[in-house]
């Protein structure tokens, strides 16, 4: 069969990672689907690989050509098979994408999803390979609704949605602003009717995603910004709950701390990356804020929401970070006792500033420094999860646990996993569960007596607007 007249259209996405990168990969399937191509989870059945790529740190760009490897053998079996490599990495190699792996047909950068379907197009009429790293000043893949159905074809009850793109931070050791571009926010309005129709189509708790969500509304012709953004998507009915992520500690106003006080559907957690602990790194790093600055936010929002959650990212070995400035970062740790810490070696990136920076740290070393850091985390986190036993918690049921499909799974509002045994019908409901173990990863709970928890307690309810709707539990 020529390329003109390929008739499988069935295509097949690998996402390499972040939650945007998830979302993006999201859009991207709907986006293909309007087009007319139709989704598979099984690759050895698609005739389009598309894969979404992170080029955060070293490491992560390794994996992909790996895969990238695999799927060539996938192609060499079958020369109809279209391999399209898009997102970061794609952005950031561009046209040597197809020196390094000349196998791919197809380069898509992180502005050019919605060209996908035409891209593919092209390369299926003979004109590949194709590239499109191009980065724009309106992205209209942005106001797309991608509510829906799993890979397993269930309804979900949890969604992603972007509020902005890009970045103007530029921390000294990321990528991110070259790759993904000029921070550009939505309209308020046009997430508003999203996500009006994603809990239309059953969506209870949304994740706002942004590279920076806090600073949202800059550069938007509306009055807005993100404390507004927030009390707006409070007031939709049926929504239980709202996350957000990722924020930045120095756009963390006072505004926004009153927000987990006083909007009853944002959820007690918050992920607030503080990189590191010594002032000296922070600045290298670019950062705009010191240690007292980001403690002082930590105190307000527990002053504002004593039972919150707070997670972050942090990263070791630094150009220039000492022993010293290590100790810092741990003594910080040691202050907050965070619930749950992304901990990441520090990895040069091309065309970034800090790869001009002097005294880079063995890799030996930060590699000790980043296991004494995790040890320490699995201490915070166990004793944080530990403090929950024997507590009540409102848990939004996700459904059949992965490990053991007897037993159901939820999150609570603080965002852990927990497991326990009831009817397949919670799903999609919250229950309130009494926590019965803590571990690193999940916790344990047990229903309550029915009489007592059998009640969807949405925000409405709390708030009297609504009369609890009640759950018949077969016990
Ligand atoms: N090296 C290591 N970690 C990095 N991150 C971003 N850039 C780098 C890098 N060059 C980490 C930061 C960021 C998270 C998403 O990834 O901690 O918050
Ligand atoms: Fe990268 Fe800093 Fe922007 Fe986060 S805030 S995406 S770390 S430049």
């Amino acid at each position: 069969m020529g390329r003109e007249n390929f008739a499988d259209r069935r295509f097949f996405i690998h996402t390499f990672g972040c939650q945007m990168n998830v979302h993006d990969s999201e859009q991207l399937a709907n986006i293909m689907t309007e087009a007319g191509y139709e989704q598979t989870q099984d690759v050895r059945q698609a005739k389009i690989i598309l894969v979404n790529t992170c080029s955060i740190r070293s490491k992560v760009a390794q994996k992909i050509v790996s895969q990238l490897g695999r799927y060539r053998r996938w192609k060499d079996k079958d020369p109809e098979v279209i391999i399209g490599v898009g997102g970061c990495l794609a952005q950031h190699w561009g046209r040597d994408m197809f020196t390094k792996t000349p196998y791919v047909d197809l380069v898509f950068g992180t502005h050019a999803f919605h060209e996908v379907p035409q891209l593919v197009d092209m390369v299926r009429a003979g004109h590949g390979p194709v590239m499109d790293t191009e980065l724009r000043e309106e992205i209209p893949s942005l106001g797309i609704c991608t509510a829906g159905k799993n890979g397993n074809g269930k309804t979900k009850h949890h969604s992603l949605v972007t509020i902005m793109q890009g970045c103007d931070n530029f921390c000294t050791y990321c990528v991110v602003p070259y790759l993904r571009g000029r921070e550009r926010s939505r309209p308020s309005a046009e997430i508003i009717r999203e996500i009006e129709a994603l809990v239309k189509q059953g969506i209870r708790e949304i994740t706002l995603l942004g590279q920076n969500v806090n600073s949202y509304g800059r550069g938007l012709p509306e009055e807005t910004n993100f404390p507004k953004l927030l009390a707006m998507i409070n007031d939709i009915s049926e929504l239980e709950r709202i996350r957000f992520t990722t924020s930045h500690p120095k756009d963390l106003t006072g505004g926004l701390v009153n927000c987990f006080g006083r909007l009853k559907k944002l959820c007690e957690h918050i992920h607030l990356p503080f990189q590191a602990g010594s002032d000296r790194v922070l600045t290298r790093m670019n950062r705009g804020y010191t240690r007292k600055d980001y403690l002082e936010r930590i105190t307000a929002l527990r002053q504002c929401c004593p039972d919150i959650a707070i997670s972050a990212d942090v990263m070791v070995g630094f150009p220039g970070e000492t022993a010293y400035d290590f100790d810092a970062t741990l003594a910080l740790m040691e202050e907050v006792c965070f619930d749950n810490l992304f901990s990441f070696m520090y990895s040069e990136r091309e065309g970034t500033v800090a790869v001009s920076f002097g005294e880079k740290v063995p890799e030996k070393e930060r590699n000790r420094r980043l296991k004494i850091l995790q040890e320490l985390q699995d201490r915070h986190t166990w004793e944080r999860n530990q403090a929950l036993v024997g507590k009540d918690v409102d848990v939004l049921v996700d459904g059949a646990s992965k490990n053991d499909p007897q037993e159901l799974t939820g999150r609570t509002r603080t965002n852990k996993i927990v497991n326990f045994a009831g009817p397949p019908i919670l799903r999609g409901k919250t229950v309130t569960l009494n926590i019965t173990g803590a571990y690193l990863h999940s916790l344990r709970g047990e229903l309550k007596s029915p009489a007592a928890i059998n009640v969807h307690k949405s925000p409405e309810v709390i708030l009297g607007r609504k009369s609890p709707e009640v759950i018949l539990v077969q016990k």
